[in-house]
């Protein structure tokens, strides 16, 4: 069941789902999958700006560039910190390990997984229709898995590195198995590019094509989008 709430803009995004977070924590949520991009920064500030508690709780991060190292200024765990962790920390934070090598990574992110049910996965949404960094073509059954990035999510990340060369084409993410098995999802969605991916994932057929689809199949997704994301619908 997908629950549509429709925003004016990013930051009226970020209340909604500021809300939807509180909402999870009041209800005893412990362990929360958080997601980098741009979308997700608004919800962060309101989280940074309240007086949540979320020391006793976990995050799990969705994905990782293969190849930085958490303190690398472009990996998501350096953008973790700065924008959530280093003003609001939980007890335990999970990102894979952009250094490690990829069997045993992925295996160990499957289990960090397994023993810490997530009880509320944020995400943004590719303009692919990727969720983590599964592209379109990711089987559904896939979970924390190496990927390799398309050329359309080199170009669209290629704005927060100095230039396109050095942004990694590899990537360690969560498979969209790993995603599906959280109990509530809330996936976000602002602007026209995103639009095309925002009708796909909830009008569109459920396929592998559009891997945002299958959270049709999913019991709890929340979808926060702005207008101009929603004008395909
Ligand atoms: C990256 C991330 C995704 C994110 C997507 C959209 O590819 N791996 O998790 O959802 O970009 O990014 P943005 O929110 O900046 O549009």
């Amino acid at each position: 069941m997908m629950k549509i709430i429709r925003v004016k803009d990013q930051v009226a995004g970020g209340k909604a789902g500021f809300k939807v977070f509180a909402d999870a924590l009041a209800q005893g949520a412990q362990v929360f999958g958080l997601a980098t991009g741009s979308t997700p920064i608004s919800v962060y500030d309101e989280i940074t700006n309240s007086d949540l508690d979320l020391s006793e709780k976990t995050s799990i991060n969705l994905d990782e560039y293969k190849g930085l190292a958490a303190d690398h200024p472009q990996s998501y765990h350096y953008f973790m910190n700065e924008h959530l962790f280093s003003k609001k920390p939980f007890k335990a934070s999970y990102v894979p390990d952009g250094l490690a090598p990829a069997a045993s990574e992925t295996k160990c992110y499957d289990q960090i997984i397994a023993d810490n049910p997530i009880n509320l996965q944020l995400l943004g949404l590719g303009q692919n229709g990727h969720i983590g960094f599964n592209e379109p073509g990711t089987a559904f059954s896939t979970q924390t898995h190496e990927v390799s990035l398309t050329e359309s999510t080199i170009q669209a990340n290629a704005r927060f590195f100095a230039n396109e060369a050095e942004v990694p084409h590899f990537a360690y993410s969560m498979g969209i198995a790993s995603i599906m098995q959280a109990q509530q999802i809330l996936i976000m969605a602002y602007g026209a590019a995103k639009a095309d991916a925002v009708a796909a994932m909830i009008e569109g057929p459920v396929t592998e094509a559009v891997p945002a689809s299958a959270l049709q199949n999913h019991p709890d997704v929340i979808v926060i989008i702005d207008d101009a994301a929603a004008s395909k619908l």
